[in-house]
């Protein structure tokens, strides 16, 4: 079928798959444990799409024009066997770039079948080195150490790593320097996000937000930085790097500087919903129509209406759309 555009005229380019909404972390920005408590209902394994589905619709989508496939969550690294379906992504050799979104914590147990099953990149969060400060950030739950031994698993059997950092006004912009620091030690790019209001529980103001502007005037307090010219339309990342060597960092400005406009990306939850905006509602049930058996034409055709017909741009309208209620959790669709 080829590639597809939307009403604004964006490509399809870029696939996130969740393949769990669970996740052993509860970020405050996130999944505040207040509101993922014990009883938190997660979705039954019956619920969620198979690895067989999965590759299906990464092959459908790589026929409508997707070049990217990402991995998330929640924590990627919950669902049993992820190797396993990273290998059966891998294989299907439709996709130039293939990589995972992930806490980090189970990495040091899992970097090497990961590697093994043909993963090349992988992106881990981390939003401080101050023990107390990332505790509080997630939750209680994690430790740096616990983060930095995945981290440092993963660079040992030969994956590519990235970090991205969530910079909170008041709660960690004392970390940008550090984090940039073991970034710059261990030769890691490292990403810096503005707080977003994803979901509807993380209590997001505007005046929470450290901007990217700010972000970089901090890091160029420190680092002798040039910037990069994007390497594809529609990059998230504005970026940076320092002179005479090849790290670089990333500043996402999704606040102060949207990027809706040249946005090519599709996500998938794990219950089989497609979802064209980190700021979407209920998302379209693609799954219910798998399991009544239409075959792969049919799946294309509805995948290319769903596209066709988009026209999000949410970071854009912030302003206007800012008492929306019922958006997506992050730990959904995952990021
Ligand atoms: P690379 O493939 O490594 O370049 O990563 P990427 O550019 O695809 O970005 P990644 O998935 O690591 O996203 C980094 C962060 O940017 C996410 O965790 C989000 O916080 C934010 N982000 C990514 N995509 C979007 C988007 O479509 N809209 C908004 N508003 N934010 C996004
Ligand atoms: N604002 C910005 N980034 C967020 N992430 C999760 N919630 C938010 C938010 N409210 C980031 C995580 C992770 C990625 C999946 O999304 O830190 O890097
Ligand atoms: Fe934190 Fe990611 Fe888990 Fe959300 S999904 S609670 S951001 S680790
Ligand atoms: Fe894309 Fe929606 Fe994010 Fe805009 S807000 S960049 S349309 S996902």
């Amino acid at each position: 079928m080829g590639q597809v555009k939307d009403i604004l005229g964006r490509p399809i380019r870029d696939l996130r798959v969740s393949v769990t909404d669970r996740c052993n972390f509860r970020c405050k920005y996130c999944m505040p444990a207040e509101i993922f408590g014990p009883q938190y209902a997660f979705l039954p394994k019956s619920e969620i799409l198979t690895f067989e589905e999965i590759t299906r619709l990464a092959k459908i989508f790589s026929f409508l024009g997707t070049v990217k496939l990402r991995i998330t969550g929640g924590e990627p690294l919950l669902r049993q066997d992820l190797p396993l379906l990273v290998k059966m992504l891998c294989d299907l050799g439709s996709y130039e770039d293939i990589a995972l979104t992930t806490n980090g914590y189970l990495l040091s147990k899992y970097a090497r079948e990961l590697f093994d099953s043909g993963l090349k990149r992988i992106t881990v969060s981390l939003d401080s080195l101050k023990e107390t400060t990332f505790k509080y950030m997630n939750g209680g739950v994690a430790s740096v150490q616990g983060v930095s031994k995945g981290i440092e698993a993963a660079i040992s059997v030969g994956l590519q790593i990235k970090i991205n950092v969530v910079i909170q006004k008041g709660v960690n912009e004392d970390q940008i320097i550090p984090i940039a620091e073991y970034g710059n030690k261990l030769g890691i790019n490292t990403r810096f996000i503005e707080f977003m209001d994803v979901g509807n529980h993380n209590q997001w103001m505007k005046e929470k937000v450290f901007s990217a502007r700010d972000i970089l005037k901090v890091l160029q307090s420190k680092f002798s930085l040039e910037p990069i010219v994007s390497s594809y339309r529609g990059e998230v990342a504005q970026r940076y790097k320092e002179k005479g060597s090849s790290w670089e960092i990333g500043l996402i400005s999704s606040i102060t500087k949207p990027f809706c406009r040249d946005c090519g990306r599709a996500r998938v939850s794990a219950d089989g919903h497609v979802f064209t905006c980190l700021f979407g509602t209920n998302g379209f049930d693609i799954m219910s129509h798998m399991r009544k058996g239409i075959d792969d034409d049919y799946l294309m055709g509805l995948i290319s209406k769903i596209w066709t017909l988009r026209k999000d741009k949410y970071s854009e309208d912030r302003s206007l759309l800012r008492g929306t209620t019922d958006k997506v959790e992050m730990h959904h669709i995952g990021g």
